[in-house]
C-alpha cells in the first residue's frame, strides 16, 4: 500500500510544469455566434493554457450545481477529453451567474444546511463530469442585492469547500479538487466584499477581475483595462486600474502568487459625441455591436482586427495600453503591446500567473487578425516564459519521417511507440507528437498512461 501510494503521488506530478498559471476561461453561449466566430471545446488548443475554466453552470432552488445549457453535458465531455491530448490541463467549472438579476449564492450562503447541499452537489457533479475543480463566479458577495453579512458568509463556503475537497481526496485517494474564485477589482468593492486575509488560504488561486474598469456608461471615453491611472481620471476613478486594484490586494495581505491578473481578450466601446476622439473624450452610449459577438460596449479581438485595417489605432504612454476610433467609434482595447506590459507587472509583483477572460473572444482560428491561431494567448503564453508547446516534426519533403507519419489517419489520442517503451505518441488533429515518461517509467497503453515497469496491472 506504501508503494502504491508513493506512485500515486508520483503520478499527480507526472506532468506538472511551470509553477506559473495561465488560467483560460470559456463561455458556454459563445456557441451560438454566428459563422466562423462560433465557439465550442473543439476549438480549444490543448496545449494553449495550464487551466481551461468552462463559464457557467447554475445553482438551482435545492442548492444543486445545475447545467444552463441544453448540451452543457456534450461540452463538458469535449472539454475533459481534452485532458487525454494534454494529461497536464486542469478544467475547472465556474458556477455562478445571476437568475433574474440576483446572484444564486446569496440564497445558498445563508444557511448552514444550504452550504452543506451545495458542497455535497458540487463534489459529485464534478467528478461525474470529470472536471478537476471548482470555481466561484460571484459578483460580489455584499453588491447587487447581496447582503452585507454576506461578506462573512462567503467566507464561510470557501473554507468549508476547501475541508470538503480534501476529506473526500482522502476518502477516494484522487488529486484533490481545485478551488478558485473570481474576485473584484475595485478596492472600494473589495472591501466590501471580502475578509481577504481569511479567504486567500482556503483558495488555490483568485482571478482578479482587472477589466471592465471603464464603459460607455459612463459619460466619456476611457480605457477597460489600463495598468495605470490617467490624467483624466477623476478622483473617483483614480483607482480604475491594475496597479491600484492589484496593490489594495496585495495591501490586505493577499498571498501574490494566489493573485492571477485578468488578461482581457476584448475591448470596451463608445460613441463619440464630440469632435475630440481621445481619451477623456465626450461619449453617449456604446458603439454599434459587433457583427459577431452582438452586445454593445463589448468588441472581441478578432471584431478589432476588423476594425483596426481602417481604424487610427493610439497608444497611452501613461496607462501603457491601446486604443482606436474612426468616424464616431472608439474603443479601448489590449494588444500583444500591452500584454507584455502587463506580463512584466505581473513578474516583478510576483503574482502566481494569468487569467483570461476569454478564449472564444481571441481569434481563436485565426482567421480574421492575419496571425496564427489565438494570437494574443499565445502572446501571453510566450510572454509569460512558457516552453514552446510540443509541435509535431516537421514534414518531410523528400524523404518520409515514419515517426512524423504516424498519426496521419489515426484518431486522436494517446498510442504506444513500438520503438520505445519510455516514450510514446500523442496523435491531435492528425499531427504527431512525441512524449517522454519521467525516468524510470515506461508508457503503458492499457491506462494510457507513464508507470513502473513492474507492476502487473494498471492501478483502477
Ligand atoms: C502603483 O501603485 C502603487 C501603490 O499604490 C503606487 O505607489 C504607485 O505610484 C503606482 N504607480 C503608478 C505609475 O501609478
Amino acid at each position: 500500500p506504501l508503494l502504491l501510494l508513493i506512485i500515486m503521488a508520483w503520478s499527480v506530478h507526472l506532468f506538472s510544469a511551470s509553477s506559473s498559471k495561465l488560467v483560460c476561461h470559456m463561455t458556454n453561449w459563445a456557441q451560438y455566434r454566428p459563422g466562423s466566430a462560433a465557439f465550442t471545446p473543439e476549438n480549444i488548443d490543448p496545449f494553449l493554457c495550464t487551466h481551461v475554466i468552462y463559464a457557467l453552470a447554475t445553482i438551482n432552488d435545492f442548492n444543486q450545481v445545475v447545467t444552463v445549457e441544453w448540451n452543457d453535458q456534450q461540452m463538458y465531455s469535449s472539454l475533459n477529453s481534452l485532458k487525454n491530448i494534454n494529461p497536464a490541463l486542469k478544467t475547472l467549472l465556474s458556477v455562478g451567474g445571476s437568475v433574474k438579476g440576483i446572484s444564486p449564492f446569496i440564497a445558498m450562503v445563508a444557511k448552514p444546511e444550504s452550504r452543506a447541499a451545495f458542497i455535497k452537489s458540487a463534489i459529485s457533479f464534478l467528478r461525474n463530469h470529470n472536471f478537476d475543480g471548482l470555481n466561484l463566479a460571484w459578483e460580489y458577495p455584499g453588491h447587487n442585492g447581496s447582503p452585507t453579512q454576506d461578506r462573512e458568509r462567503f467566507t464561510l463556503l470557501v473554507s468549508e469547500l476547501s475541508q470538503a475537497f480534501i476529506d473526500e481526496a482522502t476518502e477516494i485517494k484522487k488529486a484533490q479538487l481545485l478551488l478558485s474564485a473570481n474576485v473584484a477589482p475595485l478596492p472600494s468593492t473589495v472591501d466590501k466584499a471580502y475578509e481577504v486575509n481569511k479567504i486567500t488560504a482556503h483558495l488555490d488561486f483568485l482571478n482578479v477581475l482587472t477589466y471592465d474598469f471603464h464603459g460607455s456608461w459612463e459619460p466619456v471615453t476611457g480605457h477597460n483595462s489600463p495598468l495605470y491611472r490617467s490624467a483624466v481620471d477623476t478622483v473617483s476613478q483614480m483607482q480604475y486600474n491594475i496597479n491600484s486594484s492589484i496593490s489594495h490586494w496585495l495591501s490586505l495581505g493577499a498571498a501574490a502568487d494566489k493573485l492571477l491578473l485578468g488578461f482581457p481578450t476584448f475591448g470596451r466601446t463608445f460613441e463619440l459625441s464630440g469632435s475630440a476622439n481621445g481619451l477623456g473624450a465626450l461619449a453617449n452610449g456604446p458603439a454599434a455591436a459587433g457583427p459577431y459577438t452582438r452586445t454593445e460596449g463589448l468588441w472581441a479581438f478578432y471584431e478589432i482586427c476588423d476594425f483596426t485595417n481602417s481604424a487610427t489605432v493610439s497608444w497611452i504612454n501613461e496607462q501603457a495600453v491601446p486604443y482606436a476610433t474612426y468616424g464616431k467609434a472608439w474603443v479601448g482595447f489590449d494588444d500583444q503591446r500591452s500584454f507584455s506590459s502587463k506580463v512584466q507587472w505581473m513578474t516583478a509583483n510576483n503574482l502566481g500567473g494569468a487569467h483570461v477572460w476569454t478564449l472564444d473572444m481571441d481569434d481563436f482560428r485565426g482567421s480574421f487578425c492575419s496571425d496564427e491561431a489565438y494570437p494574443l494567448i499565445n502572446h501571453l503564453r510566450m510572454s509569460m516564459g512558457f516552453a514552446p508547446k510540443p509541435t509535431t516534426t516537421p514534414r518531410p519533403t523528400t524523404t518520409k519521417d515514419p515517426i512524423a507519419e504516424f498519426c496521419y489517419g489515426r484518431p486522436d489520442g494517446l498510442y504506444e511507440n513500438p520503438a520505445d517503451k519510455t516514450s510514446y505518441f500523442q496523435c491531435y488533429r492528425g499531427n504527431t507528437y512525441l512524449h517522454h515518461c519521467q525516468p524510470g517509467l515506461i508508457y503503458w497503453d492499457s491506462c494510457k498512461c507513464c508507470d513502473w515497469p513492474a507492476k502487473a496491472s494498471p492501478i483502477k
